[in-house]
Formats: structure tokens, sequence, C-alpha cells
């Protein structure tokens, strides 16, 4: 189902944080509350992106170690910048070429849908953590509740089937519970949990909420830089009539991801 080059999409950092890195920064002390690590232990971030996920480890979990993994030079500029305490280089997450169990905690923030072979990712996850330490990740719920995205592209819809071609509410069955459950244990790591994490996004106008969608770092963006200008339009109309606006202009969605963790078999 994922046969998009997900490097094509990535890149303008500055872009990425408006469209989709703001919202990670968000979630990020959720999936650490709820992983709840020990302190002084040895981490690996796949796709680490300009630093969302990788940030929060360093300021809240109190690491050995942190090594960011990407595959955009630019992201990983970017996150050098943020948290100046870890280590961050290029690197394919489905195969790092790292030792075997040199970290207590593999973990990755939405980005196992965008790898070509989930399945071989997270082996390579499980391969790179000690027996006993976990693996862990987070993914958007693209086809419910990350409201952003799913109003986005219920609209854009029967205004372009084709955009189903950038829909990982479609494209990324991965990104549900059960799916994601079974990838993990198929993994197999052990005492595979899944959990929902939820956060309020506000928007204090409709141009605000539009404007990220222009940057064109992103599925959406991507495919929005892709339409005729009239055809987008279009769209931004259907989007626009189709969002819940208050009276005051503010538009308030929610943005649930789904998280996971198991344990690497001691
Ligand atoms: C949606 S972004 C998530 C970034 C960051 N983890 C966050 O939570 O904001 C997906 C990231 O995965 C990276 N990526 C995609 N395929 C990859 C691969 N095979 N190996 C490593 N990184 C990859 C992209 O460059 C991008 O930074």
């Amino acid at each position: 189902m994922n046969n998009r080059p997900s490097t094509d999409l990535w890149g303008v950092a500055e872009a990425y944080e408006g469209y989709m890195g703001r919202w990670s920064r968000g979630i990020a002390p959720l999936f650490t509350a709820w992983l709840a690590p020990e302190p002084g232990r040895n981490w690996v971030d796949l796709g680490c992106g300009t630093g969302a996920l990788s940030a929060c480890v360093s300021h809240t979990c109190r690491p050995g170690s942190l090594l960011g993994l990407d595959t955009s030079e630019g992201f990983l500029a970017y996150a050098a910048g943020q948290v100046p305490g870890a280590a961050f280089r290029v690197g394919d997450a489905a195969d790092t070429h790292l030792p075997s169990g040199g970290f207590d905690y593999a973990v990755s923030g939405l980005v196992l849908n965008f790898v070509p072979d989930p399945a071989r990712a997270l082996r390579e996850m499980a391969r790179l953590v000690r027996p006993g330490g976990r693996v862990a990740l987070y993914v958007w719920d693209y086809a419910g509740q990350m409201q952003i995205m799913r109003h986005f592209f219920d609209a854009a819809r029967p205004i372009d089937p084709g955009s189903v071609a950038f829909d990982d509410g479609v494209r990324a069955p991965v990104c549900r519970p059960g799916p994601l459950r079974a990838a993990l244990t198929g993994a197999g790591l052990e005492d595979v949990e899944v959990t929902a994490l939820d956060l309020p996004a506000a928007f204090d106008s409709f141009e605000a909420y539009w404007a990220p969608f222009l940057g064109g770092t992103g599925s959406a963006p991507k495919y929005c830089a892709s339409l005729d200008p009239q055809v987008r339009e279009r769209i931004r109309q259907a989007v626009r009539a189709a969002l819940p606006t208050g009276p005051d202009g503010e538009i308030l969605l929610a943005v649930r991801a789904w998280a996971a963790k198991g344990t690497v078999r001691p």
C-alpha cells in the first residue's frame, strides 16, 4: 500500500514544523509519560526529523545518550540546533548499520507509515534494543481523529478522487490500533500495548489552518503543490465550509496519535 517514495515528502524544516512538527511536539510528552522510561538509558530516535520527539526525550527522560537518525539532512540540521546534547546522523530506519542490542529504547514519532516496509523497520528497531529494552512509537490516526488532515482529504475527495494517492488515512492501514498491535507482535515484541494520545488543536482563523497546507512539506502540502490553482481553490472553499468554525472564527479540532510499545524478549 505504501509505494509513494517518502523522501520526496520531506525537506523544508520550517514548513514541516508549521504543518506537522508543532503537533508532534505536543504529542511527544504524552508519549514519553506513557512509556515511563528509566533515567540514564541509551536511546535511538528513528526518523527523528526536526527533533520533536528527540527534544522531549532530552528534556524529560534524562537519557544517558540519544542518537537521532533520519534520511533528510535538512531536518537533521534543524534537530541538531534544537537538541544540543544529542547526536544526529543520516540513516535509514529499516537498515541502520548500527550494532545489535546497543540501546535501551528505540523510539520513533510519525515515521512507521512512511517507510517502504514497516515490518522491516520494526524488526530493525527490535534488533537495536538489548533484551528487556523497549521499542515504542506513535503514528497519527489519519483515518479518524487526526482531524487536521481528515477534514482536508474528506473535502478534497469529491472534487478530486486522485487525492486518495496522498491520503494516509487510506494509504496507511498500519495507523490503526489493531494493525499496529499486530505489527509490533509480528516483530517479536512482547507485552505489546496500544493507546490513544489526544491533543486539542486550535486555529484562530481559517487562514491559520490553511497556510501550513501551502508549505510543500508532508503529504497534504505536496498534494496541494501538485494541483492546478483552480482545483486547489475549489478544495480550499470546500475545506473551509466543512470545518467546525465558531462564531469568533476559531476552529477547534482534535488531534489523535496511536502509540504502541513492546518489550524485546529477555
Ligand atoms: C512525519 S515526519 C516525523 C518526524 C519526527 N519524528 C516528528 O515526530 O516530528 C517523518 C520522518 O521520517 C523520515 N523518514 C522517512 N523515511 C525514513 C527512513 N526510511 N529512514 C529514516 N527516516 C525516514 C522523514 O525524513 C521525516 O523526517
